[in-house]
């Protein structure tokens, strides 16, 4: 898979791009078809992402809380898996270069803000080792074919004393969902999450201190069913990331079967997301 061009260049840290590596031997079909539809779905969801949003902003908060105070000015920040720039600029308040990394061109482009751009897989991350010295993630690293490569190459990329401020939803998640689903038949209709454990030890092996781990329950609640389950495609996170999928459209009766399925708590639908919240010290 070869990672996508750099999209502006007026990088004032040019020594941060590397040449991607090219691993397509290494990427089995299924994982490609995966990244395609992650970055479609994404790509599609760009113009309503930020209006139904509403959970990840709320981590996205608690996540900025555990940034180390008054030490940042002449820092470099990377905005991993930064969708329509929503948290970029108050990064830009905080780091003197924010950089804001994505696989989803059109969500880069869909916002206004002057800040370097670059498209591309965390899975396979452009940067330097010893090149950057903060990374920022807010409900993205849940995206990566493999948490703890990934681990492992943010690990590098960072410089000694480098910090890494990550979200990520955990197993769970979305169960109101996946109940709702298990009404019309035995597949999955969500994506498979990591538990927080194997979070926990990816970011171990990766050689982390962990300063904070943090797990939140962050809900949000709908008038309906119809509209919980539509507020997963709004953010653009229908993708399923493993085989035992049921693909393409409801009928209206097994969206009817659905919706009677779902749990209501005081006649609301709720859609639940169990996330992991860190910080990281490379030493
Ligand atoms: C739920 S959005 C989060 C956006 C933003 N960080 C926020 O806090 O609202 C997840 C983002 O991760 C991006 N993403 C998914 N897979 C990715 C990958 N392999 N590499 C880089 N970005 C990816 C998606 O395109 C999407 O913009």
């Amino acid at each position: 898979m070869t990672a996508q061009p750099v999209l502006k260049t007026d990088l004032t840290q040019t020594q941060l791009v590397k040449p991607c590596l090219v691993s397509s031997e290494l990427d089995i079909e299924l994982n490609k078809e995966l990244k395609k539809s992650t970055k479609s779905k994404f790509s599609k969801a760009a113009a309503s992402y930020n209006t139904h949003a509403n959970v990840q902003k709320r981590a996205a908060s608690d996540l900025f809380a555990l940034i180390k105070p008054g030490i940042n000015k002449n820092m470099l920040c990377v905005d991993l898996g930064a969708g329509p720039l929503v948290n970029t600029h108050t990064l830009q308040s905080v780091f003197a270069s924010v950089v804001a990394m994505d696989l989803s061109l059109d969500m880069l482009q869909s916002s206004d803000l002057t800040t370097p751009k670059i498209c591309a897989d965390m899975d396979n991350l452009p940067l330097q080792a010893n090149s950057v010295d903060v990374i920022y993630s807010n409900f993205a690293v849940q995206w990566s074919a493999n948490f703890s490569a990934l681990m492992q190459s943010l690990y590098s990329i960072l410089k000694p004393g480098g910090q890494a401020y990550i979200s990520t939803v955990v197993e769970g998640s979305l169960n109101e969902i996946k109940t709702a689903f298990a009404a019309l038949d035995s597949n999955s209709h969500i994506n498979t999450f990591n538990s927080a454990l194997y979070i926990n030890q990816s970011v171990q092996k990766a050689g982390f201190t962990i300063n904070s781990a943090q797990k939140h329950i962050y809900t949000d609640e709908y008038t309906t069913p119809l509209k919980a389950i539509a507020s997963i495609k709004a953010i653009g996170a229908t993708t399923q990331n493993h085989i035992n999928t049921r693909q393409g459209l409801l009928t209206k009766s097994a969206l009817q079967k659905v919706c009677s399925a779902y749990p209501l708590i005081n006649n609301k639908a709720c859609v639940s997301y169990h996330v992991v919240l860190l910080s990281l010290e490379k030493h």
